[in-house]
């Protein structure tokens, strides 16, 4: 089906645009009050993602309300590891936790490595179908995954962290496992992100939330490499968001993919630089500017657009939004985005 508005895509691709196209990670739930009136229908979090009509009703939301450029699937990275037998809980304020954690080679001799995709993640993927009819060609959808190495965190870690420290450990201790489970997800998430693309997904992208806690060599042994897997395996409009990750931007660049996310610390003129006209660059304002005045936001948000230095731009904040910020708020970004002409 040939969509209405597609230009996320030709940005993606670097076709011509007249306008920069617009989208905010995390702008399915949190901040919309009607997404928490079907959050509250059902038992909490995972119910809401496990169930595709309501997974796929939150996922268009934010196209009704918010007028963005692009949807994104209503689920979480963590749903890769729940497939693998390591099942999550998403705890109410305080995020996911996991009853078992992968710390040695008996624990990973319990993990599902092999897994038929279709079936343990049918629900996200009968999800996707039901949205791609709803959008009804409106604007595309995008796939996503997290990053082995963000995966791995977690699954370490159990929980949420502010230093990972367990999983940092296990790279010292037993790198050996730490490359086993990491090469698990790969394969897992390549499988699934094809899934994605096969039921109508018309983008992917890659969140690396952890990118930036390990230092560069760290970084290409145990985050570049597995991204590298993946990103080789698509072809056509795929972004990596590494967070975080200063010293591998030249490294990112490198990828075969079509878009490098980057955060609101990251500088978009040194980006630009390292990989010309090859990229699309995607951010990256910093979300706490939503929390500003409607006109401190639209300055702010013009001078982000003023200063690029190429058309080849998505734009979108260094981040995902926060829960407490005014959905107006996030009305007055995407107008100030789609009014101004380029
Ligand atoms: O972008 C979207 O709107 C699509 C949905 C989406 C969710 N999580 C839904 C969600 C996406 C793309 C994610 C990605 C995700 N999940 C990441 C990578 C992006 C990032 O923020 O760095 C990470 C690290 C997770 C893991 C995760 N999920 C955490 C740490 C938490 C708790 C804290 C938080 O961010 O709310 C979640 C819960 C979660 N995932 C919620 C939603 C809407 C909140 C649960 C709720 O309020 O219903």
């Amino acid at each position: 089906m040939k969509l209405e508005n597609d230009i996320y895509l030709r940005a993606s691709r670097g076709e011509a645009i007249e306008r920069y196209p617009v989208w905010l990670m995390r702008q399915a739930g949190r901040i919309l009050p009607e997404y928490r009136a079907v959050r509250d229908s059902v038992s909490g979090f995972k119910e809401l993602a496990e169930t595709p009509a309501l997974a796929a009703e939150v996922t268009v939301q934010p196209i009704d309300l918010l007028d963005v450029d692009a949807a994104i699937i209503f689920s979480d990275i963590l749903v890769v590891p729940d497939a693998m037998g390591l099942t999550y809980q998403m705890i109410e304020k305080k995020g996911p936790w996991f009853e078992h954690t992968i710390r040695t080679d008996s624990d990973l001799s319990k993990l599902d490595i092999k897994i038929d995709v279709e079936d343990r993640l049918a629900y996200v993927l009968e999800a996707i179908a039901i949205t791609k009819k709803a959008l009804n060609g409106r604007v595309p959808l995008i796939g996503f995954a997290g990053a082995p190495w963000t995966i791995l965190c977690y699954m370490v870690e159990g929980s949420g962290s502010k230093t990972f420290s367990q999983t940092r450990k296990l790279l010292y201790t037993n790198p050996i496992l730490a490359h086993e489970l990491l090469q698990a997800i790969t394969d897992v998430t390549i499988e699934y992100l094809k899934a994605q693309k096969k039921f109508g997904a018309d983008a992917l992208q890659l969140f690396d939330s952890w990118a930036g806690i390990l230092g560069h060599e760290q970084y290409q042994e145990f985050g570049m490499k597995y991204i590298k897997q993946i990103v080789a395996a698509f072809q056509g409009p795929f972004t990596v968001f590494s967070k975080g990750a200063y010293s591998s931007l030249e490294n990112l660049m490198n990828l075969s993919c079509t878009t490098i996310g980057l955060d609101w610390n990251m500088d978009m003129d040194n980006a630009r630089v390292l990989c010309g006209e090859n990229k699309t660059l995607q951010g990256n304002l910093d979300p706490c500017v939503l929390y500003g005045s409607h006109q401190r936001i639209e300055s702010e948000t013009l001078n982000m657009l003023k200063a690029f230095k190429s058309h080849r731009h998505i734009v979108n904040l260094g981040h995902g939004v926060y829960p407490d910020i005014h959905p107006e708020n996030v009305k007055t970004f995407i107008k100030t985005v789609k009014n101004n002409e380029i």
